[in-house]
């Protein structure tokens, strides 16, 4: 059997084309009628998808990192898109009657993305997106899909280029598969994304190479020439898949490119007339800017690009029974209720469980006060409509009231926390007047629900990301009494050498595994501040708003020092600095962290154990302008003000609304004012709106 699977890999060589499709398809029924004639070894390999994922595939960091899409829902969403490109380009709009403002419109492929690095025209190794940043090396695995050349046909590929794209499994392969796995009892296969998954994931590429998947390239990460420098593959999103299909890579067809928002809208329903006939799965629509340089002015905003969109399909639907309602305390004590539900398929997937988001929401009244579910209040006993879309937590959007138990209770939403027994208020919003829809446990650190989750938010991926220490061993360690506060995770090593109760024999671990653990602790004890001031777990303070502090603070002395001495002041808003992107709420809430003794005395402690890194700007720190802060003012001529902001950002620089004695530049166009006055009397220098583009050589 090997040596057939292994001269059906020649096939899979488009560029050399040992094998004709056909050919290759035949070769492909003997391996599986093959895996007929023995069933033993097909079992094992069918029982081993969708198992735990199989360790021991090398990390690959992606050359340029792997984003998400925002999400479109309704028509107005991609009318606002195109409203907003508009907006962004209105510059170019006005000065160029043959600026062309176009988009492409593509499938939203349901599958898993992976990255495929070729040099010189060579498939030489492919990756999992993983957590956007670094995936897995899955490159054998990849080899065995049809559509991906290990070759490059054609010509005039750049000298390295990541392709990326989408594998996914036909349905015609999914149910093939089912079948065959019904014969011999093996497992019952949830749908063809998970199988895709479970198949990419295994540890023996010959059984990935049973599997018939498939690959749709539509993107790509880094484009080189020989010397290192970026090229990007074409001018235009239409012209690079134009030339990924010249190349040898499988495209879809169903791309479109257009200037209007309304086509975008008729092609997305042309698709979803067709979704059921496609023969795979998509689950919406891909809206992005047509040409490169747009692109990258565009930009980006956290994970995702500015100047693309994904326009998702209507959720899917069922109707189930509500069992029960559980309460479950959050990171923050909040105490969110999740829906217990007799399991039914929705869209392919089983589904047992759907948030409820908080009290109100269980009596029917939406966040704005307005009702919801025509006011009907949930009950257990009720039948109710679920939904899900895509990965969002299912929800319950409608109550069937002529099915309602008789004897059926109004839920009793909790007053005392369910993990610590500690008071559980809804707070009075000072800003609005009104109550806080969520209910809070007051327990804080003698809860031991918010202490595990914050720690479990604290080794997380975005956080300090400690490879082995998952919400499992997190929870496990506090159960144990091995950690209560993030600082005992540092010390756990030394601590277990004198301990008696060793970890290597507590559950789940071993010698080997606590090594690579403690290894793992070590690796992490020089942090990057942004992800250390994410991992604190401070109320209202994100991914984003971490990164916009350690921007703005650079070490995390300066960043404790200051919200010390705003905490303890009596007006702190005074004190704690005005950072653009951040409102009162956050700045409040970064001084109500400090104002807490307990707070710093665990940071502190921290401290003695890691050593964040002081932050650097990575975007252009070189340029002239990093570190600078700039002002426009006037009417700028060649970009939007949103636009100049955006770019005097990616520099490095940082953007101010006012002149004040910090201001570094002000770039005034015609028609400037009171600022450029001011400037002048500060000695501020002033340059116009062409000497910044000389500056910054752009
Ligand atoms: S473009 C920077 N195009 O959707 C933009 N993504 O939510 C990169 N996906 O992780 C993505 N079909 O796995 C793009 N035609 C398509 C797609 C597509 C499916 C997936 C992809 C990505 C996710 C983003």
């Amino acid at each position: 059997m090997k040596s057939i699977i292994r001269s059906s890999d020649l096939a899979y060589d488009r560029g050399g084309g040992a094998l004709s499709d056909a050919e290759f398809d035949a070769l492909k029924d003997i391996l599986l009628a093959l895996y007929d004639i023995s069933p033993a070894s097909a079992k094992d390999e069918y029982t081993e998808v969708g198992a735990a994922p199989a360790e021991g595939f090398a990390k690959v960091r992606h050359g340029v990192p792997m984003l998400s899409l925002a999400n479109a829902f309704s028509d107005e969403d991609v009318t606002e898109f195109v409203a907003r490109a508009k907006k962004f380009f209105m510059a170019d709009i006005l000065r160029d009657s043959d600026f062309v403002l176009a988009f492409t419109a593509e499938p939203k492929i349901d599958g898993l993305s992976a990255s495929l690095r070729y040099e010189n025209g060579v498939f030489v190794r492919g990756a999992t997106r993983g957590d956007g940043t670094e995936g897995e090396d899955i490159t054998e695995n990849l080899k065995t899909i049809g559509d991906i050349p290990h070759r490059l046909k054609g010509s005039g590929w750049p000298a390295a280029i990541e392709v990326r794209g989408e594998v996914y499994m036909t349905h015609a392969e999914f149910q093939r598969l089912k079948a065959h796995s019904a014969k011999f009892g093996g497992q019952d296969y949830v749908n063809p994304r998970n199988t895709a998954a479970g198949s990419l994931r295994q540890k023996d590429p010959k059984i990935t190479a049973s599997r018939n998947l498939n690959f749709f390239a539509y993107a790509w990460g880094i484009a080189e020439d020989a010397d290192g420098v970026s090229t990007p593959p074409a001018a235009t999103q239409t012209e690079v898949v134009q030339k990924f299909k010249q190349w040898g890579f499988a495209t879809n067809p169903l791309m479109l490119r257009t200037q209007s928002a309304d086509d975008l809208i008729a092609h997305y329903r042309k698709i979803e007339e067709q979704r059921a006939t496609l023969g795979y799965d998509i689950d919406g629509v891909v809206y992005k800017l047509d040409r490169l340089d747009l692109q990258q002015r565009w930009g980006f905003v956290a994970r995702a690009p500015r100047w693309a969109i994904a326009h998702k399909f209507p959720a899917e639907q069922a109707t189930t029974v509500l069992t029960g309602i559980d309460i479950q305390v959050g990171r923050t004590g909040a105490l969110t209720p999740v829906a217990r539900l007799k399991p039914v398929t929705v869209g392919g997937v089983v589904v047992e469980n759907a948030t409820l988001h908080n009290e109100d929401y269980i009596k029917g009244i939406g966040n704005n006060g307005e009702p919801i579910r025509n006011g009907i209040d949930l009950r257990v006993g009720d039948t109710v409509t679920v939904q899900r879309a895509g990965d969002v937590i299912p929800q319950i959007v409608d109550v069937l009231l002529d099915k309602r138990p008789e004897g059926a209770e109004p839920f009793q939403f909790p007053h005392i926390c369910p993990a610590c027994g500690s008071e559980a208020v809804r707070e009075l919003n000072e800003k609005t007047g009104k109550l806080d829809s969520v209910r809070r446990c007051t327990g804080e650190l003698i809860c031991p629900a918010q202490v595990v989750e914050n720690l479990k938010h604290f080794v997380s991926r975005n956080a300090l990301d400690i490879d082995g220490l998952g919400d499992k061993q997190v929870a496990q360690f506090y159960a144990e009494g091995r950690i209560a506060r993030p600082a005992d995770i540092f010390t756990l090593r030394t601590r277990d050498e004198r301990a008696m109760k060793k970890l290597k024999d507590a559950d789940g671990f071993g010698p080997v595994s606590v090594k690579k653990l403690f290894d793992a602790i070590d690796a992490r004890r020089e942090p990057e501040l942004d992800r250390f001031i994410f991992a604190l777990g401070i109320r209202h303070v994100g991914e984003t708003t971490a990164a916009l502090l350690a921007k703005e603070f650079g070490t995390v002395e300066r960043f404790r020092e200051t919200a010390i001495a705003a905490a303890q002041h009596e007006d702190g808003h005074s004190v704690f600095p005005e950072i653009g992107g951040i409102g009162e709420t956050v700045r409040s809430s970064v001084m109500a962290f400090f104002a807490n003794e307990r707070n710093v005395q665990a940071l502190d402690d921290l401290l003695d154990e890691v050593r964040p890194q002081p932050y650097v700007v990575t975007i252009s720190a070189d340029s002239v302008v990093a570190g600078k802060t700039v002002v426009f003012t006037g009417s700028l001529e060649k970009m939007t003000r949103t636009e100049a902001k955006a770019m005097a950002e990616r520099l490095g620089a940082k953007v101010a609304g006012s002149v004040s004695g910090a201001t570094d530049i002000l770039i005034a166009g015609p028609g400037a004012g009171s600022k450029l006055k001011k400037a002048e009397e500060l000695g501020v220098e002033v340059i116009s709106e062409d000497e910044w583009f000389e500056r910054v050589g752009q």
